[in-house]
């Protein structure tokens, strides 16, 4: 058995978790659910050595423990795969798999043949074929995840954690991780899911604890629970999902227009407009250049023909600094490593884009305003902190999100590009955040929405582009938006 009997953990003052408890067997796969800061991350944490509990006990097998290292972690079969996945990039596959075990036994020299013994084993134990001698950051994001988990296979995992590991995925994708999950399931391993889509957490689990604010509040086989069940005993509301575009703006001035941009390989001929006040939905597959598009308006991705003007003015876009000149704001699907300077303050983070509305007329920074500001932002996207002051890194992964959003709004851009705005968000604050985008609309603000999260784009967009092998493959409009016609499509 594994899990933990009655643990708790203060950050301060505040309360992560108090006395909590949960089991997994091996071979169970358990869901572990809670809205933003509710402690999920914390639990883990606790249990793989990183964080040591203020009380209670940690239970792995036979043991009964206060607290452990990361290293006695590993080797009681404790292993967790982040949404980073800590892999090493300039590696191959291989190396990524095997390095671990080589240093594990203490072997002074890498000895190339014998990792891609190991790594191929390790593959072939969860069913899964991948180029071995790739190097990891040249392989997409999904297949990273499976070379995770085969490491953690050659580590001897008897307990997986997987925090948040699907949000990057596609559907496909997904199907395969659970098929590997599965597979885990008949080698005795157990494995404990974090995830905000309670669909996928259906899919998947067997059981379910339920966690809000640091007190397990339900949980039992996954059977006994609702879609609704869940959202109740992680929000104590009752959520439900309804539509929230606002009227169409008629006859406002166009603020984003997009002529005919290419860039190879990535996407072709692309078009379309954005009035002030008007919500336009992007989605597509993982790879249809979706997220190429988005980058591209940030002046990320570059764009090799074509046109894009703001409010009538063609802009050169160069690199993100000129797309914010030209009053364009994005908000990165990857918080982590595109969205946020971690060791700085919530502060400091909030304000990055804006700093230069509140310079004085003698280049003073209005002290003042920014702490209204700030504040104003952190009560409006309800985030999670007992002071502004502290550093990005002591907040959830929802609300680290939410500072990245606060970031740009603040900055009160005339086009928003929003990649992903909700993934890693709660159910409950999903439906504030889109409220807020909501109301930037109504203020005047010109929105991109891109998007695989079709209830989403469902609930906010004006209008919908469906993206297919770089190509814009579909339009959709107000009513004729619905689950079934965008599924409909991507599927196409
Ligand atoms: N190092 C830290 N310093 C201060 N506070 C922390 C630290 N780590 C976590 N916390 C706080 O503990 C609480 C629980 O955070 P945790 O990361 O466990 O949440 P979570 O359930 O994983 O949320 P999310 O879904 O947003 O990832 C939050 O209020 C968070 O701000
Ligand atoms: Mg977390």
């Amino acid at each position: 058995m594994f899990g933990t009997d009655g643990i708790s953990k203060a950050f301060g003052g505040a309360k992560a978790l108090s006395n909590v408890s949960f089991q997994v067997t091996p071979g169970d796969i358990h869901c572990l659910a809670g809205e933003n800061g509710s402690g999920k991350s914390t639990l883990i944490k606790i249990m793989s050595g990183v964080e040591t509990p203020d009380s209670g006990t940690i239970i792995l097998g036979e043991e009964r423990l206060k607290s452990l290292t990361p290293r006695e972690a590993v080797a009681k079969g404790v292993q967790v795969i982040f949404q980073d996945f800590s892999l090493i990039p300039n590696l191959s596959v291989a190396e990524n798999i095997a390095l671990s075990t080589d240093l594990l036994e203490k072997r002074k020299f890498v000895n190339p043949a014998r990792n891609r013994e190991v790594a191929a084993k390790a593959l072939d134990l969860i069913g899964v074929d991948l180029d071995l001698d790739a190097t990891v950051q040249s392989i997409p994001v999904s297949s990273k995840q499976l070379v995770a988990i085969a490491r953690a296979l050659n580590q001897g995992v008897k307990l997986l954690f997987m925090d948040e590991a699907t949000t990057a995925l596609t559907r496909k994708e997904i199907d395969q991780l659970f098929s590997v999950v599965r597979s885990l399931k008949e080698k005795g391993v157990a494995t404990v899911f974090v995830s905000h889509k309670l669909d996928e957490v259906q899919e998947i689990a067997e059981s379910i604890t339920i966690l809000r604010n640091g007190v397990v509040t339900a949980e039992g086989p996954i059977a006994d629970f609702d879609r609704k069940a869940i959202s109740l005993a992680m929000t104590g509301l009752d959520v439900t999902e309804v539509r929230l575009a606002p009227e169409v703006p008629s006859d406002t001035a166009t603020v984003l227009e997009v002529s005919n941009i290419s860039s190879k390989g990535r996407f072709k001929n692309v078009s379309f407009s954005v009035k002030a006040g008007e919500i336009l939905g992007i989605t597509g597959l993982l790879g249809s250049g979706r997220n190429e598009i988005a980058e591209a308006l940030f002046g990320m991705t570059a764009i090799e023909s074509g046109e894009v003007s703001v409010k009538g003015t063609p802009i050169a876009l160069k690199g993100p600094r000129s797309a914010v000149s030209a009053g364009i704001g994005y908000v990165p699907q990857d918080r982590l490593t595109q969205g946020l300077f971690l060791n700085q303050s919530i502060r400091r983070n909030v304000m990055a884009s804006a700093i230069e509305r509140f310079l004085g007329a003698a280049g003073f920074i209005k002290g003042a305003e920014i702490n209204d500001t700030v504040n104003t932002w952190v009560t409006d996207l309800k985030i999670k902190t007992d002071n502004p002051d502290n550093p990005a890194t002591s907040l959830s992964g929802g609300n680290q999100q939410r500072v990245v959003l606060a970031k740009w709004l603040a900055m009160s851009p005339s086009v928003l590009i929003l990649n992903g705005p909700t993934v890693g968000v709660d159910i409950g604050s999903k439906r504030e955040i889109l409220e807020i985008i909501r109301d930037k609309a109504l203020e005047g603000m010109a929105i991109v929405i891109v998007s695989d999260d079709i209830p989403e784009i469902v609930q906010i967009a004006h209008r919908v582009l469906v993206v297919h092998q770089g190509e814009v493959s579909a339009e959709l409009t107000d009513t004729a938006i619905t689950e079934s016609s965008l599924y409909k499509e991507l599927a196409a």
